[in-house]
């Protein structure tokens, strides 16, 4: 390996490590030569020391309020949206609450996640960037996977939008034609019935008769941002507070929504097998099925 190499690699271990600002400088005064002296030990987290759950303070917990606002403002950003505004609120408030490893992660790593994944309809983005949160902390599969299942089915189910900012977005103010006060907000409010951008943006739009990319649906979805990230805060710290070894997380129910269904189409079945947790009505209804198929009730 190279002088330069290793000199590289010495930096970069030096701002991992507690205390990085004053070991960075004694790294560039000591110059190239200090390749051979220092081999200054990672002290920290690292973010390969993955999952975080590990590296949280003892009684750690997320403060769900504080995670709106910014929620609700990084979904205006340039190059922002759904997934950047939950994921970056979220990474934010561990980073500053926390400490390492999540203030040596992108907070801008969910940006791609916006519109269903670059404006494509699929999973609402402020999920995705819930989620990518929730992998990042919590270590037991099964305790994992139900939190992320009950998101999900969480979000099928809520009315939204529901925060009201303390602050309204100067990219919003004035632009809306819906009331967005907090008084009538409950007048603008639908329930997805799906987890996905596509449905969830559409329903509401259509409801409202507003085009799915001007202000109001900006607004829509900004707010919807703030309410997702908090539940999300809200669902880390439900586990978190688990006292079992290793912690659980105790799901809602899979409900009739889906659970009608799945009697009947089990993964396990060769004819006609479903393999999916998601609400089924929002795509099959009675209408869409064949005459012969078993009514739903
Ligand atoms: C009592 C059992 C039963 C229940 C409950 C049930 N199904 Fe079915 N489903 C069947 C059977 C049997 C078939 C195949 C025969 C048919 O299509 O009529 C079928 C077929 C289907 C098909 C294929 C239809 C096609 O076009 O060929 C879909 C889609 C489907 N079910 C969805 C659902 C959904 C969604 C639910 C819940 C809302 C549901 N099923 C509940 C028994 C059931
Ligand atoms: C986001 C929309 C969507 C949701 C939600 C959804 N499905 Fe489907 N489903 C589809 C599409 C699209 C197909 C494939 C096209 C088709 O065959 O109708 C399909 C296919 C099926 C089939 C096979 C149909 C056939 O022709 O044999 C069954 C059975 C089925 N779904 C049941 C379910 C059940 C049960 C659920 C809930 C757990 C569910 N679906 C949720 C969209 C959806």
């Amino acid at each position: 390996m190279s002088k330069n190499l290793s000199r590289r690699e010495i930096i970069t271990r030096a701002v991992y490590a507690v205390g990085g600002a004053a070991t960075f400088a004694s790294v560039q005064a000591c110059g190239s030569s200090a390749a051979t002296t220092t081999t200054t030990p990672t002290t920290g987290p690292t973010p390969k020391d993955f999952p975080y759950e590990q590296h949280l303070p003892a009684g750690y917990r997320l403060d769900p309020a504080a995670v709106k606002e910014p929620a609700y403002h990084a979904y205006y950003e340039a190059d922002g949206g759904c997934c950047h505004g939950s994921y970056s609120a979220l990474m934010k408030h561990l980073a500053a609450t926390a400490g390492a490893p999540f203030d040596q992660l992108p907070a801008d790593f969910g940006r791609f996640g916006a519109g269903g994944i670059a404006g494509y309809g699929s999973i609402c983005g402020s999920l995705l960037g819930g989620l990518l949160v929730i992998n990042q902390i919590v270590s037991d599969k099964t305790a994992r996977n139900a939190m992320m299942t009950d998101l999900l089915r969480w979000y099928e189910g809520a009315s939204f939008p529901s925060y009201t900012p303390a602050t309204v977005d100067a990219a919003e103010t004035g632009k809306t034609t819906l009331d967005f006060s907090a008084a009538n907000l409950v007048n603008l409010q639908t329930t997805p019935g799906s987890h996905l951008c596509h449905a969830s943006v559409s329903g509401w739009c259509a409801a409202r008769g507003v085009a799915a990319n001007g202000p109001d649906k900006l607004a829509r979805c900004s707010r919807l941002t703030a309410d997702v990230a908090a539940k999300v805060a809200e669902m880390i710290n439900t586990y978190l507070a688990s006292t079992t070894t290793p912690k659980t997380y105790a799901a809602a129910a899979i409900d009739s929504r889906s659970n009608t269904c799945l009697g009947c189409h089990p993964k396990t079945s060769t004819t006609r097998p479903v393999a999916s947790g998601m609400a089924c009505t929002p795509c099959h209804s009675n209408q869409s099925l064949p005459s012969t198929h078993p009514v739903i009730p």
